[in-house]
Formats: C-alpha cells, sequence, structure tokens
C-alpha cells in the first residue's frame, strides 16, 4: 500500500474536521502556527495540507488573517432543483434507452464497456490502469475458488436455503452492527443484487395502484420497477447539496396516500447528495406518522471518502425501515448477490425471494462471507475508496478546465458519479443518438424521472480512470451538445 505522508495525514483530519462541522463555513481553520505547534509539523507540511485544501475548493487564504472555510464545494457547484414543484401521482413510463445503455455495457461509463472487455489485455489500458487495485479481486477470486473447490459429494444438487448462506448473513450483520444496526444474521435475506432487493421490497410493502415517492431526480432502476409493477409515482425533489426535500415530502404524504417512499440516504445517483443529519430524522418521524415503509438503498454507503454514514436502518425502531443492498459498487456487478433487510416485512419477503429466485449460488456466498471474514473486503474498500475519491478529482479538475462554460456540477464525497447541469437549450435525450454515433454512450438526465424534467442533465462516472480515450470522448460530446 502506498505510504500516507504527513500532509495527506493532516489533509484528512481537516477534511473530517470540516464535514463534521468542527469548523463551520465562514470559520477560520487554526492558523498555520498553532497547527506547527499542536501537531508537531512543519510548516511547510502544514502550508501544503492547507493549499490541497484551497484547491478543493473548500477554504479561502484571506490576507494576513488565515484560511476560512468556504461553504462546501457541492453547495457552490451544484445544481440546485427546483424544490418547489410536486407534481400529482402518475403512473411511469421509462425510457427504451436504459436497455440500450445496459446492452451496451455502459451504465457508468461514456465508452461501451464491453468493447474495452474484448481487447486484448496488453492493448487494454484500462486493465493495465487497474493492476494495483487489481489484488483485491484477485483475493475475492480465490477465496470463491476455494469455497467452490472445496464441495464434496452431492452439495451441488442442493438448493441454499431461501434466506441464503447463513455464514454471509452473518458477516453481513456483524458489518451493520458497526455502523449502528443491532440486528442478527436472521433478519437478512441473501438477493440476486439491489435491484432484486428493491424490488421484493416494493412486492412487499405495495400493491398494484399504491403510491410511491421517490427522489427526484433519481435512480431509473427504481422508476423501472414502479413501471413493472402498476405502481404510481410522486417525485420529491432532491438537490445534490441536501438530498430529498423532507418538507416537499411532508406536504405531499398531506395530500395523497402514500405507502412507500424509495430514498437513497447515502450518496444517491444521479446527484450524489448525502443526505444531512435533520433530513434522516425527519424522514424517520413522517414514516412514523404517516405509515410509510421507508425503503432504504443502501447500495453507495461503503462508498464514503470521509467515512461511512450510519444506515437509516440503524434508528429504526418500528421495523418499517428495508434496507436494500449489495456488492455491485462496493466490490464487483458480476458477483449478482446483494440482501434485504425487510423489518416487519420479513417472511413476506422471504417467501417472494424464494419464488422469484428459489436460491442463490452456495459456493459464492461462501466464498464472500470468508472474504469479508479474512478482512480481504476492508482491505480492498480503503483502496477503493482512495481511488475513486482520486477519480472524482481528475473528473472535476477536467470538467473545470476543459468543459463548457456554463455547466454546473455536483462534487460528491461518495459514490460514483457526478449530475451536470448544462444550459436550458440542451436536450442529452436527443444528444444520445448522435453521442453513439461519435461512439460516446451517455446517460441523459431525463431518464433519472418520468416528468419532463432534467433534458439539460446528464449524468457522468467517475467510476472508471479518466484514461486519455475518456478525455477524447469527454472533449467529443462537448462538441455534440454545444452543437
Ligand atoms: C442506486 C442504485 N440502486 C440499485 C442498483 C442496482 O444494483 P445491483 O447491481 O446490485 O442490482 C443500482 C445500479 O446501478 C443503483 O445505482
Amino acid at each position: 500500500m502506498s505510504r500516507e505522508y504527513r500532509y495527506q495525514q493532516l489533509e484528512t483530519w481537516l477534511l473530517e474536521g470540516i464535514a463534521g462541522q468542527r469548523w463551520g463555513v465562514g470559520e477560520r481553520l487554526p492558523s498555520v502556527r498553532d497547527m506547527c505547534l499542536e501537531q508537531q509539523l512543519s510548516k511547510a507540511t502544514v502550508l501544503h495540507a492547507y493549499q490541497r485544501l484551497e484547491a478543493r475548493g473548500l477554504v479561502e487564504a484571506r490576507p494576513k488573517s488565515g484560511y476560512f472555510v468556504l461553504p462546501s464545494i457541492a453547495s457552490r457547484a451544484a445544481p440546485l432543483i427546483d424544490t418547489s414543484a410536486v407534481v400529482a401521482p402518475s403512473p411511469v413510463t421509462v425510457s427504451d434507452v436504459v436497455m440500450d445503455i445496459m446492452s451496451r455495457g455502459a451504465a457508468f461509463d461514456i465508452l461501451s464497456g464491453l468493447q474495452n472487455e474484448r481487447l486484448p489485455a496488453h492493448k487494454n489500458t484500462e486493465s493495465r490502469y487497474l493492476e494495483a487495485n487489481n489484488a483485491g479481486i484477485t483475493a475475492l477470486n480465490r477465496s470463491i475458488g476455494r469455497a467452490l473447490r472445496s464441495q464434496t459429494g452431492s452439495a451441488h444438487q442442493y438448493y441454499d436455503e431461501p434466506a441464503g448462506d447463513s455464514e454471509l448473513r452473518e458477516q453481513l450483520a456483524q458489518r451493520y452492527r458497526r455502523y449502528g444496526c443491532e440486528r442478527s444474521a436472521e433478519d437478512y435475506c441473501i438477493t440476486a443484487g439491489c435491484q432484486q432487493s428493491l424490488f421484493l421490497a416494493l412486492m412487499a410493502s405495495c400493491q398494484r395502484g399504491d403510491i410511491v415517492a421517490v427522489e427526484s431526480p433519481g435512480f431509473y432502476g427504481v422508476l423501472q420497477l414502479l413501471e413493472q409493477l402498476g405502481l404510481q409515482v410522486v417525485e420529491i425533489p432532491s438537490s445534490s447539496v441536501a438530498g430529498l426535500d423532507a418538507d416537499a415530502l411532508e406536504s405531499a404524504l398531506q395530500q395523497w396516500n402514500i405507502r412507500a417512499c424509495v430514498v437513497t440516504p447515502a450518496y444517491a445517483t444521479p446527484t450524489g447528495a448525502n443526505l444531512p443529519l435533520a433530513t434522516r430524522k425527519k424522514l424517520l418521524v413522517l414514516a412514523e406518522q404517516y405509515d410509510l415503509a421507508l425503503i432504504e438503498d443502501d447500495i453507495y454507503g461503503e462508498l464514503g471518502f470521509l467515512g461511512r454514514p450510519d444506515p437509516l436502518k440503524a434508528e429504526d425502531k418500528s421495523g418499517r425501515v428495508i434496507l436494500c443492498s449489495s456488492f455491485s459498487k462496493s466490490l464487483s456487478r458480476d458477483l449478482r448477490i446483494g440482501w434485504i433487510d425487510a423489518g416487519r416485512w420479513h417472511h413476506q419477503v422471504k417467501r417472494l425471494k424464494l419464488v422469484t429466485l428459489l436460491a442463490s449460488s452456495r459456493f459464492v456466498q461462501q466464498g464472500l462471507a470468508s472474504f469479508l471474514k479474512d478482512g480481504g473486503y476492508d482491505t480492498y474498500l480503503r483502496r477503493q475508496r482512495e481511488q475513486l475519491r482520486q477519480q472524482r478529482d481528475q473528473l472535476v479538475e477536467f470538467l473545470d478546465k476543459h468543459w463548457l462554460a456554463d455547466v454546473r456540477f455536483s462534487v460528491p464525497e461518495g459514490g460514483v458519479a457526478m449530475w451536470l447541469q448544462l444550459s436550458e437549450e440542451v436536450d442529452t435525450l436527443s444528444a444520445y443518438g448522435v453521442a453513439l454515433s461519435k461512439g460516446v454512450v451517455i446517460t441523459p438526465g431525463s431518464l433519472f424521472s418520468s416528468t419532463d424534467n432534467y433534458r439539460n442533465c446528464l449524468r457522468l462516472s467517475f467510476l472508471h480512470p479518466l484514461t486519455t480515450t475518456r478525455k477524447d470522448a469527454l472533449k467529443t460530446l462537448m462538441g455534440v451538445i454545444s452543437h
């Protein structure tokens, strides 16, 4: 592992302090002199850390006065969504563009993942770039391989139990206990990914025609589920800074009989928002008051650059939070392993899992359980978070330098994607086909809503390294959009 320099340690400590509001907006950081004395560091080291924070837009240096905390970069750069308009509930229709993006393997890329995959290893700049980070995946593969090899006799002729492998559930329970969820292995059910967990959550808590509140803009996968299950949607405005607007949700709850609310408290896609504590508390209160199922999508929870926010589930006193997640974002999309802690809907969910999937692969779960137990997952996550943070910074720097002048974008402190708002006349859905003809796959803003909103928006991901090919693709995209 690469060594962390003292200025980096100081920078991280300061970042945590700013995020935790030890120094609020407009307040002065300790003077360079005090910091040198307090932390036993040289002036050059302290200055280096302060200047890096300045370069990130988190603090500003005022001559002869010191360094002052600025409003978070997210709040200055992020597109703010108009919170006034909550439209009446309606059925959902999702564009076929989602299917097109998925079939090109480009859900979180501007290049077709399938193309890249087919390149021979020596020509694949991606795999060369990522080699250092692949050690964790090699360890995971070994762990799964060992589990497969240790299968004896006729084990392969039996289905796994409906709730999933007990050791994996135990590992999940132990992990969530670290984040305040006092749950046991029996409370979890293994699924085929977070999308299936969300599906089971909606199936168990709602009936055809019910109204479900979602973030807007919000994950298109949820909109697809609502469409498929014949549920109506009411879209609650969500900004990159403050996340879901709990006051708007309250006003919607007063007007309509809403059964469930799907929310991604940690680093939601596409906004990248991390819900403030006050909003989290209010959501739990509203859920109680209006008898709501609160479906928590925790898929990005482990990818916080400044730490792991506690899930809503940690404060769930009455079993109405349904926690859904998977290893897809934090480890591998290809595992197709997720989980659900459905609280009061646990038994229905277990039955529905049996009906829709029968069982999950036992050796994959066993391999994963060992990987978690041996600490392989934690080691991998540490590297992955750092890699993602660097990739986010590369993308921010690129957009600042090269992108069209009137763009606004979020700078999330976790997850894998940022949200871009372009000038009003741009229509990213119309640009999809033109960009595609030039080899660039975009994720248009309108996919994140069932209204006509966000046509001038775009989700960009920093999941992949910003290689020269990707920089060129972004420049091509700029050309398409500015015409
Ligand atoms: C917010 C969110 N939830 C759920 C999913 C689906 O995850 P999985 O691959 O585990 O089914 C995704 C995938 O993009 C996502 O972004």
